[in-house]
């Protein structure tokens, strides 16, 4: 069953967030002078048309992206973040958004190399499309967490694996833990980043007990949310995890997520979470 298109969505608070805090990992692999490697699970279609169909059915981008489209003073990584959008719209009207594997291009060096999987049959073909005659970046169609045994480890030894599911199916946090458990297994120092949905608070607060079982040593857990997190079924905020985050990342997010909640909010209610969820001395 694969039902989730992106595109209903892309542009979203959602979307902000998860992009920006993408930007700040792949800025801080860029620190040192060696190549790195990046995964992106579960890629979509790169780019995203907001005036097409889809996307105007409920607008969802005017309560993201769109609400930083005009904004003055933002802090440096929004601000970056704002430039990356602006460079597909180069006329300065907000039509076209990047999806995560665009913001990923936009970040590697020439040595750096991009690996993207996408199932769906109509999104996986406007990928492709996306990044036909690149070098650096290699589509598949196939499945994400299949893939991570074909990919892990990878020679250059550095890099991230940043896993953005539909969770569609019940299990889609059981198959996480199942795939950091891989992931770690095959690449101890390997980045892991995984964006989550909060719609009811239950579900996301066991699988992160599963994952602090793990033993794995730094898990860092940020969060926004807009909505109150009891109010009607909707999704009221999202959240990463940061396996193996880079140095000083926790207090990027410290004045991020605030900047976040305060520009994103639509009402006084709101609330942002940044947590270690394991961290060893
Ligand atoms: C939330 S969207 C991805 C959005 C994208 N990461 C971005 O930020 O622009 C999830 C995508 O995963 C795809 N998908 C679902 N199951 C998959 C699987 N097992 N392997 C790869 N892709 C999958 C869906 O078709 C959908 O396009």
């Amino acid at each position: 069953m694969l039902s989730y298109r992106h595109a209903f969505h892309a542009g979203n608070f959602a979307d902000v967030f998860k992009h920006v805090l993408l930007m700040q990992l792949i800025e801080a692999l860029c620190r040192k002078d060696k190549p790195f490697f990046l995964f992106d699970t579960h890629a979509g279609a790169g780019r995203y048309d907001l005036l097409a169909t889809p996307a105007r059915q409920n607008e969802e981008f005017r309560d993201g992206v769109g609400r930083l489209w005009h904004e003055s003073g933002l802090g440096a990584e929004l601000s970056a973040y704002r430039e990356q959008v602006r460079a597909l719209n180069p006329d300065g009207e907000l039509r076209f958004y990047p999806g995560s594997p665009r913001i990923a291009r936009a970040g590697l060096r020439p040595g750096d190399r991009l690996v993207l999987t996408e199932l769906h049959p109509s999104d996986h073909p406007l990928l492709k499309a996306e990044f036909a005659g690149d070098r650096q970046t290699a589509v598949h169609a196939a499945d994400g967490y299949a893939a991570l045994k074909a990919f892990l480890p990878p020679p250059e030894r550095r890099g991230l694996v940043f896993i953005d599911p539909p969770y569609e199916r019940k299990d889609e946090f059981d198959r996480l833990v199942e795939a950091v458990r891989l992931i770690h297994r095959r690449w101890a120092g390997g980045m892991i980043a995984i964006w989550y949905p909060i719609l009811d608070r239950a579900p996301s607060t066991r699988w992160q007990r599963a994952l602090q079982a793990l033993q794995i040593p730094a898990i860092l857990c940020a969060e926004l949310g807009l909505y109150p997190y009891d109010g009607p079924l909707g999704l009221h905020g999202c959240g990463m995890i940061v396996i193996n985050p880079p140095w000083r990342l926790d207090e990027t997010l410290a004045r991020l997520l605030p900047e976040l909640l305060q520009r994103l909010r639509t009402g006084a209610q709101g609330q942002t979470r940044l947590e270690w969820l394991t961290l060893a001395p």
